[in-house]
């Protein structure tokens, strides 16, 4: 399913919703996919646990790409169905504490917009999780002191893995060609330099069968296991150290200007070279680690939450 290219754009679903009722049995049409990129979570909004609501089911699927289902609440039945139970909701509070806001449980206004800004591919680490079971009996305003939050903001990957070198290769290999390639290569040339300036790190170009880092245009399935979605969504993705994988969706509106439905490249570039290098995602809005960015927006200078991730990541005293 998730190979098939969007057939209609958002503005265009109702004359195609009419249409598909007119030719198929309801039981197609509950299946269909007829948004694209995260718009299906615009009709969640406000849902809350005890409900049953028909789309629920891709919330569940969108929790569990970005890092929030364990392996534990995910064989349990529930994991596919429409339900809003308490384990869904568990997974709501802990999305809600990494971004700051009020773990409700519930899919206020607030989390929904968070949710369907385009994003990184890459899981988001938890800074806190809580078990279901553990919000029962709760009075209110009782509840955020007794998390154990991680406040640095900064994060890295499972077992912090990273690179046992500092003279790092790069290459380019695409299956895709929707971005200039000068222009790919300037770009990740400039992001290269962003982090080679505060982590002691070098890079030197070299063929893309032998380089350490290798920067690349794909869509939809490119043969890593994840998938590319269209337009939209999911923007780019890369690896943790040390595959030095770097990829950036074909179908997104790049642009080293970016217009209000466009994309900026080099902040993503700089983004996933992050995590090339070992960095997590960040919930300090500002860092080049926070894992969305709105269209039109350009966030090229690291913060000084990215230079504190990879400064402390190897050790590197200022
Ligand atoms: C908080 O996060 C940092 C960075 O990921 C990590 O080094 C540290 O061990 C964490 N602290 C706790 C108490 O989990
Ligand atoms: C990309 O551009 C097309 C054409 O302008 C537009 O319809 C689409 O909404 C844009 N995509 C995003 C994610 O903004
Ligand atoms: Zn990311
Ligand atoms: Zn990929």
């Amino acid at each position: 399913m998730n190979n098939a290219k969007p057939v209609a754009s958002i503005q265009h679903a109702p004359f195609f919703l009419l249409f598909l009722l007119a030719i198929s049995p309801l039981s197609t049409l509950c299946e269909g996919k007829i948004t694209q990129g995260f718009d299906f979570l615009q009709l969640l909004q406000g849902c809350h646990k005890g409900q049953t609501v028909t789309g629920l089911h891709e919330l569940k699927k969108y929790l569990k790409k970005f890092g929030y289902v364990n392996s534990q609440d995910d064989l349990c039945e529930h994991a596919r169905d429409d339900e809003f139970d308490e384990v869904l909701e568990s997974q709501i509070r802990n999305y809600q504490l990494n971004y700051h806001f009020d773990p409700t449980g519930i899919l206020d206004a607030q989390t929904v917009r968070q949710m369907m800004t385009p994003r990184c591919g890459c899981k988001d680490t938890l800074r806190a999780t809580i078990p279901a079971r553990s919000w029962k009996h709760r009075t209110d305003g009782g509840e955020r002191s007794t998390i154990d939050l991680n406040v640095s903001d900064y994060s890295y990957f499972p077992g912090k893995p990273k690179w046992s070198k500092t003279d790092l290769t790069y290459g380019f290999s695409s299956s895709a060609s929707d971005i200039d390639a000068r222009t790919f290569k300037s770009v990740a040339e400039s992001s290269l330099a962003k982090w080679a300036a505060v982590s002691g790190f070098s890079f030197e170009e070299a063929s893309s069968t032998n380089s350490d880092v290798v920067f690349g245009v794909h869509r939809y399935e490119h043969g890593d296991g994840a998938p590319f979605d269209g337009n939209g969504g999911v923007l780019a993705h890369a690896f943790a150290p040390s595959i030095g994988w770097c990829h950036f969706d074909a179908d997104e509106n790049w642009s080293t200007n970016p217009g209000p439905r466009e994309f900026d490249l080099e902040t993503a570039a700089i983004h996933e070279m992050g995590h090339v290098l070992g960095l997590g995602h960040s919930y300090e809005p500002d860092a080049i680690m926070y894992p969305s960015i709105p269209p039109g927006t350009k966030k090229r200078d690291l913060h000084e939450n990215d230079v504190q991730g990879i400064q402390t990541l190897y050790s590197i005293s200022t």
